[in-house]
């Protein structure tokens, strides 16, 4: 949440900082704002409101300058407002600080600078920060940061200036995450790459503790203990095209149609085709540790603990060891059950930075679980601080709505599945090639599904003006009917639950009126009956039911109002194939419901506060 820009260079620093906070607008969009150096004194634009408000005001208005920092913000600590925006400076003007995290402790650090005669312009936790370097600064920004760091408890990535080193930006991470990017003469910094795709591939990415000075013509990165050290420069290979809108109306879009090629590169190398296996070479467990497995534990958030809802099917079937799945934000603050060197917990997480997901992760390592990250952003917190790791190779994910991690976070379950099943011999004779034939397909699949995306959007059109939706299914069907249920309530603002369709009758039923829309994905064959018998329910009250049924079924015409036919392909994995019409629909809604898709009202892409 919120995203932070620097620039130190030769070139102007405006446009380059403008430029670089679009590309992070993902990370909250509720305010930005921007600090430059001036002759006489650091020059700060900032403004409640989205970037393009910012850019009114600036444009033309900022001083020329080769230096400055940039926030896109997503507020924690008081409501959007311009006195709230970042930069945030101390009294006396010398300091600009842009902030992604939260300083935990900073009611009473204000307390006490206000004693020391601080004066404060803000309801914000950051702005103790440029306080405190103030306070501590003695002619070194450096020290005056570490120092100042020393007194701070939270997260925080931080950028900051100084009027008297201006040549000099100071960064610093602890659990947010911070980027610098490596060009001939000049530095760039950022909290996710890509920002600065439009400008090199070479990157340090800090690590928790680490603080950097970064000059134009070179970057000192500094440890926890203030001992210097060789930082490997890390090579991006993703390309600015990926991180570009690439002719589609919104990024959402475009994620929705990157879904087949991103699933291919996260097959790609990860099946031995002559022998018709999994191979995983990341997964650092013994075949030994695998056998003796007592239990997985899948710990996500949203649409990430939605894959890990049919991770727990994918896993239990192939290796017929008991899963539980977990919301990282609860499973945190219990006491969990882990029996160290027997239980597996997979974190999942597409930006590999949601804080809840990362200290879920920690916890779990402490007490002696073995971890297994799927994460999508590589060098990411979870990526860094896991045993092992699996990357979904989906590319950059920029809309909040999360669609191309999705399918590849399920590629990511199925696969480690088969892989761990394997090793465990728990799987019948040519089960793993059958699940491998059906995998091999889906690519296709999907494109066929987005090839006819009219009747998608007929129906959005038509559930545009609900308020109240519900979605139901039962097994897998259940699992992707909650991920279609926060798709659409995320982007459309159209309220939405999914319910276990057997489960409707004891409660919810009552809500079914008349013309309310039930979405009811019924591709599980060993339920259909079932599943069946709770679609007349709820027709019996008159809903508006829309079935998600498998091409060729012509028994769903007659409970339902509507079907939208997806290809068959193995129960199993179903998943893969229902959730693209959902996530569709939900895209539609919101576009006929004039939404912003890709950046929902009070949601950011990155969760890196609590
Ligand atoms: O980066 P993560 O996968 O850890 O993010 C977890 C959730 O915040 C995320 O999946 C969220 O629910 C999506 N925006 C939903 O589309």
């Amino acid at each position: 949440m919120c995203g932070i820009v620097g620039y130190i260079g030769y070139n102007e620093a405006y446009p380059i900082l403008i430029e670089g906070l679009k590309k992070l607008e993902y990370r909250g969009y509720d305010s930005a704002g921007i600090a430059l150096f001036e002759k006489e004194k650091i020059d700060i634009i900032k403004t409640v409101g989205r970037l393009e408000k910012l850019e009114e005001i600036a444009d033309g208005n900022s001083p020329s300058c080769q230096v400055g920092i940039g926030h896109t913000r997503w507020a924690t600590h008081g409501r959007p407002s311009d006195e709230n925006s970042h930069p945030h400076r101390g009294c006396n003007g010398d300091f600009a600080v842009v902030h992604n995290g939260i300083i935990e402790n900073y009611q009473k650090l204000k307390d006490w600078l206000i004693k020391e005669g601080h004066v404060f312009s803000s309801e914000t936790d950051t702005e103790v920060l440029p306080h405190l370097i103030e306070h501590f600064y003695q002619g070194e920004l450096l020290t005056a940061v570490r120092e100042a760091i020393s007194r701070v408890e939270g997260s925080y990535a931080m950028a900051v200036m100084c009027f008297r080193e201006p040549d000099k930006i100071v960064c610093i991470r602890k659990d947010s995450p911070l980027v610098i990017g490596i060009g001939k003469d000049e530095k760039y910094i950022a909290s996710d790459i890509p920002a600065l795709l439009a400008y090199t591939r070479d990157t340090y990415i800090l690590d928790d503790g680490e603080i950097a000075l970064v000059e134009r013509n070179g970057v000192k990165v500094f440890n926890g203990n203030g001992e210097a050290i060789n930082k490997e420069i890390f090579k991006v290979d993703w390309d600015q095209e990926a991180a570009e809108k690439g002719g589609f109306d919104h990024f959402m879009l475009k994620e929705i149609y990157e879904q087949p090629s991103a699933i291919k590169e996260t097959l790609e190398g990860r099946i031995d085709l002559d022998k018709d296996e999994v191979k995983l070479k990341e997964i650092s467990l013994t075949r030994e540790e695998v056998q003796g497995l007592s239990k997985i534990i899948i710990v996500a958030c949203g649409t990430a603990y939605h894959a890990g809802l049919v991770g727990k099917f994918a896993l239990e079937k192939t290796t017929r060891v008991p899963v539980e799945v977990e919301l990282a934000s609860e499973y945190r603050y219990r006491n969990p059950i882990i029996e160290p060197g027997k239980n597996l917990v997979i974190v999942i997480s597409q930006s590999g930075e949601t804080a809840d997901t990362l200290a879920a992760l920690r916890i779990s390592k402490n007490l002696g679980a073995s971890i297994l990250a799927v994460t999508n952003v590589i060098g990411s917190s979870v990526a860094r601080e896991a045993d092992s790791v699996f990357y979904t190779k989906a590319g950059p994910e920029i809309a909040v709505a999360s669609t191309k991690a999705y399918i590849t976070q399920l590629i990511a379950m199925y696969l480690i599945g088969l892989y761990l099943g394997q090793l465990r011999e728990t799987m019948a004779p040519g089960e793993v090639k059958e699940i491998l034939d059906g995998l091999r397909c889906v690519p296709n699949q999907v494109e066929s599904i987005l090839a006819s995306v009219e009747e998608v959007e007929e129906l959005a059109r038509k559930i545009s003006t609900r308020e109240n939706m519900f979605f139901i299914g039962r097994g897998l069907d259940y699992a992707v009917a909650q991920e279609g249920s926060l798709k659409l309530k995320e982007i459309s603002y159209i309220h939405a639950e999914a319910y276990a369709a057997g489960e409707l009758k004891h409660g919810t039923l009552a809500l079914v009126t008349e013309g309310v829309p039930v979405v009811a994905v019924v591709t599980q064959r060993h339920v259909y009956d079932k599943t069946l018998s709770n679609i007349k329910e709820v027709s019996a009250r008159d809903a508006y039911v829309i079935a998600l049924a498998l091409k060729g079924d012509e028994e769903i015409n007659k409970v339902a109002d509507e079907v939208l036919y997806v290809p068959q392909n193995l129960d199993f994995l179903m998943p893969l194939l229902t959730v693209v019409p959902l996530q569709l629909l939900a895209y539609y809604a919101a576009l006929i419901r004039d939404c912003d898709v890709d950046k929902p009202r009070n949601l950011a892409k990155s969760v890196t506060v609590e």
